[in-house]
């Protein structure tokens, strides 16, 4: 048997940084937004566990997303961890995107389909909270809030479909780094639930543009051809910009002028929640 699926990106509508919490990650309340841009993965039965990446940058060792997903959850249900795992990279690593935790996200269900496991999302996203932060997001798609370490998952109604511009820089930013340089205070313990509508900002841009200045140029040029919010991805270095729809986030690109050399331009729609269920859920190929 050969299953197929699709691992989505994301980009934070809104990340509130609340504070440094006493186990060193950071308490967090953010709006994640699923986009089509996606990592292809391809699940087959084999004698052992196995990774081949298409971008020979990805790491394919035992440290990559994908073959910890694959262990954590065989350890987890008591089965032999055996798999042939394909994966192409689209989303670029270091990018902000959650390409990585997307990746074990579907791995998790691509392996729980070909194992036969028949696990429940809420086991999964417990397993995916244990690979990183991120992870749980991606089984389930659309927009959703992320609380405390961003693993705590409320899903939002789905935004009415828009145009996203992503503009990747050619270096990664490494999200440990970006949160030292933040500085924050340690949390209180409160979270501020005052207002009702969705703060246009991340704590994380300060720090991000601090630590890499031409993001902010990014960040203005997508401001200065129009677009609804332009915003750092999660700690970057993608910045995006929103438009009403895809044509619009076309024609923006196209005028888009000043980014750093070497730069990458996506245009993609934003994905709703069914969108996100059926292209990343496994599908039998040949
Ligand atoms: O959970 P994840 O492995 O994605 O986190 C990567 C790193 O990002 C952590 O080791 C930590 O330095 C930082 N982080 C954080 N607070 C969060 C999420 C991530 O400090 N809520």
């Amino acid at each position: 048997m050969r299953l197929v699926a699709e691992a989505f990106a994301k980009v934070n509508r809104s990340l509130l940084v609340l504070g440094r919490r006493p186990d060193g990650f950071h308490e967090l309340d953010t709006v994640f937004q699923a986009v089509g841009l996606t990592d292809r993965l391809a699940f087959e039965e084999s004698d052992a566990l196995s990774l081949r990446v298409d971008d020979p940058s990805v790491p394919a060792g035992p440290e990559n997303l994908v073959l910890r997903a694959a262990r954590l959850l065989a350890e987890e249900a008591g089965v032999k961890a055996r798999a042939a795992i394909g994966l192409e990279k689209r989303i670029p690593s270091g990018g902000g995107l959650g390409g990585g935790s997307s990746d074990a996200a579907v791995t998790l269900l691509g392996l729980s389909a070909l194992w036969g496991l028949d696990a429940p999302l809420e086991t999964l996203a417990e397993i995916g909270a244990r690979l990183g932060s991120d992870v749980p997001f991606f089984l389930f798609g659309g927009s959703a809030r992320g609380t405390g370490r961003g693993e705590r998952i409320a899903p939002l109604p789905d935004l009415p479909p828009k145009g996203v511009v992503l503009v990747m820089p050619p270096f990664p930013a490494a999200t440990p780094e970006v949160f030292r340089r933040l500085g924050a205070p340690e949390w209180d313990g409160r979270r501020d639930d005052a207002g009702s509508g969705l703060p246009d900002r991340n704590d994380l841009e300060p720090a991000a543009e601090a630590l890499f200045p031409p993001l902010r140029v990014v960040r203005e040029a997508l401001a200065g051809v129009g677009a609804e919010q332009a915003r750092l991805s999660g700690s970057g270095s993608t910045v995006f910009g929103l438009f009403p729809d895809l044509a619009a986030a076309a024609e923006a690109a196209r005028r888009l002028d000043g980014l750093p050399v070497g730069s990458a331009i996506r245009v993609v729609p934003t994905w709703t929640r069914e969108e996100c269920r059926f292209r990343s859920g496994p599908r039998r190929s040949e």
